[in-house]
């Protein structure tokens, strides 16, 4: 029986937040054609962006991924992953970003509508490149650099991060995640994000 890879977990993780920036770009068509978005969707957005996404997730890749990786001799400063890095941090500026314009936009939509959009519209253009590059290029380097046993503890960190974020913080965010896409799809007769 071959057991679930670290990489495996990160991919997975990967569908959801395309999910969710799939619903983005149905959040930028409505406000687009005059519709008002209900703030607590924009505030679990944000929430799911900043907790999700970067705590729960690029802290997998950076805290324990990287550092294995570069323990094996891929330097950090090279390719790929000072480029991935360099991505984290502009997504991190975006998060920070989509938190303030979201604020803005729910104080005073007409103000903070144009801000909101551009904000989700860098959103769009970040990650599915972003992942592109990690599904891509560094996961199977990843399986072809560590053994059964790196496999075994890399997995045992990852698990290990989960629980000092909160327990059951996937089933809640992937729970989340669906929340934010079926009210992002109310009363939308078909919604390409879900
Ligand atoms: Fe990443
Ligand atoms: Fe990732």
């Amino acid at each position: 029986m071959t057991s679930r890879k670290p990489t495996e977990e990160l991919e997975h993780e990967h569908r959801i937040i395309q999910q969710v920036v799939g619903g983005m770009a149905v959040i930028i068509e409505k406000l687009e054609s005059g519709s008002e978005i209900d703030p607590v969707v924009l505030t679990d957005l944000s929430e799911f962006m900043q907790t999700f996404g970067d705590k729960c997730h690029h802290g997998k890749e950076e805290d324990y991924l990287f550092k294995l990786l570069e323990k094996k001799g891929v330097p950090v400063s090279g390719c790929p992953l000072a480029v991935l890095l360099h991505e984290d941090e502009k997504g991190r500026s975006l998060m920070a970003d989509l938190k303030l314009t979201s604020e803005t936009y729910i104080r005073t939509p007409r103000a903070g509508k144009e801000a909101l959009i551009g904000t989700l519209r860098k959103l769009i253009e970040l990650y599915p490149a972003h992942i592109w590059k990690e599904d891509y290029l560094l996961f199977p380097m990843t399986n072809k650099l560590l053994n059964d046993s790196e496999q075994k503890e890399l997995l045992a960190q990852f698990e290990q991060h989960d629980s000092e974020i909160g327990i059951d913080v996937h089933h809640g965010f992937e729970q989340l995640a669906g929340r934010i896409l079926e009210m992002i799809c109310a009363g939308a007769g078909t919604c390409h994000a879900a």
